[in-house]
């Protein structure tokens, strides 16, 4: 049976947005070395358990370990560290300095559709779904938000991978490709660097002056960790929201009636988000690594293996929702895992939730007819590990 995800073109691997279960919830894959977790219980057992289920990665890639490549990178920090950078950078995203964020974000996505205001049709990713979490970013870490063409083609080299990690690439072609993504992140990272080096001189009013300025148990950040921080904000920051964003509307389109309900009652625009993020979830599986050995959705694993934690499809594990391959804006509770779980829950969930909050609600006051363009179709990101949107061409004629 053809699928929604088989007309959108996700990725194939991706069984669970075709509405298949998984055999079981743990599985080992002889031809990639590696773990693949797809249940929702077993997920949050790995969240909740930081000291089993460790995120130092490094001694799966000793060829590629460099410690100046991850200092100051969150995702692959376990406690102590990990608590100690996190405390000081949250500082950076409280509540209050999100929400304060709101105007500026209302202004920007009006700016982006007074753009497209004229037009019968335009592209959701291009004209608003990529610029407005982009230039929310730039503006707080500091950087030129003019420079955000440079930001997409340093971010694009990193996910334009189809192929699934293996532990087992004797070919060494992997590792090439690995090579190669650092070669071109490099030019972000001396940018980033440069931008640093001058608020140690000449501080200014954003996040890259707090984090020159930080101090973690009386130690400042050193240059490598603000800019490996401040590069995962600018990656993390803005490629998951703009799929968030374009999933949004997607499922919307293909849902109408969940469509009119969300336009006749604007209260159910965040559940519409929250769904969005479960039914497609844009960061589809993070890696962790077991510390010890372990027993986990009924089979034993040794010590130090690879796991491949599959959030996209724990948020459509039939154990834990009822009818997850339904796409429902009032689901309620919706305990997805889209922003992760425990210590590394995302810590710019907030922002992303604003943004597409605002964004959702303008779309649906200035187009009443908005609607994908059959001639046109969408295409999604290529990486297994995403699900999201990468071009949505729409059209607003017409109801
Ligand atoms: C962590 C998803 C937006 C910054 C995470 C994790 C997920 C995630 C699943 C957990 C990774 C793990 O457990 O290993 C998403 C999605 C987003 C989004 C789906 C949008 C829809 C953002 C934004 C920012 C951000 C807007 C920053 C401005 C981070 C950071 C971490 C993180 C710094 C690491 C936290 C830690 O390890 O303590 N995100 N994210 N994310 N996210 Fe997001």
């Amino acid at each position: 049976m053809t699928t929604l995800a088989d007309q959108w073109g996700i990725h194939p691997q991706q069984f669970w947005v075709r509405g298949q279960q998984p055999a079981q919830p743990v599985e080992f894959v002889e031809e990639l070395g590696l773990w693949n977790v797809y249940g929702h219980q077993e997920a949050t057992r790995i969240f909740s358990d930081p000291r089993t289920y460790s995120s130092d990665l490094t001694m799966f890639f000793p060829e590629i370990a460099d410690p100046s490549m991850s200092e100051g990178n969150l995702l692959q920090m376990d406690p102590p560290d990990h608590r100690k950078l996190r405390n000081l950078v949250s500082h950076a995203f409280t509540p209050k300095i999100v929400a304060d964020l709101e105007p500026r974000i209302h202004a920007l996505t009006g700016e982006l559709l007074d753009a497209v205001a004229d037009k019968q049709s335009w592209e959701l990713v291009a004209d608003l779904a990529y610029p407005l979490p982009v230039i929310v970013i730039a503006d707080l870490l500091g950087v030129p938000s003019g420079d955000r063409e440079l930001f997409r083609h340093w971010v694009d080299a990193l996910f334009a991978n189809a192929n699934q990690f293996s532990l087992k690439d004797e070919s060494g072609e992997q590792a090439r490709e690995f090579q190669k993504q650092q070669e071109q992140l490099q030019p972000m990272l001396d940018y980033l660097r440069a931008h640093a080096a001058e608020r140690r001189t000449k501080p200014r009013e954003d996040l890259l002056t707090q984090l020159v300025q930080a101090e973690v148990d009386g130690d400042r950040l050193n240059d490598n960790q603000v800019v490996n921080f401040a590069s995962i904000l600018l990656l993390a920051g803005h490629i998951t929201t703009t799929m968030l964003l374009g999933n949004t509307i997607l499922c919307l389109d293909a849902h109408p009636e969940q469509a009119a309900q969300v336009r006749a009652d604007r209260s159910k625009v965040p559940g519409a988000i929250e769904e969005s993020l479960r039914f497609l979830s844009p960061f589809s599986a993070v890696a962790r690594r077991n510390t010890e050995e372990v027993e986990l959705g009924g089979v034993r694993l040794p010590a130090n293996q690879m796991l491949m934690v599959w959030v996209g499809a724990a948020n459509r594990d039939a154990r834990q929702f009822d009818r997850p391959e339904v796409f429902d804006v009032t689901r309620d509770p919706n305990p997805h895992l889209g922003f992760g779980r425990g210590i590394h829950f995302c810590l710019g969930a907030p922002l992303a939730r604003l943004e597409g909050r605002v964004a959702l609600n303008l779309l649906l006051d200035r187009f009443p007819g908005l609607r994908t363009d059959p001639e046109a179709p969408v295409t999604f990101m290529p990486s297994p590990n995403l699900t999201g949107v990468r071009s949505l061409p729409l059209l607003t004629g017409g109801a």
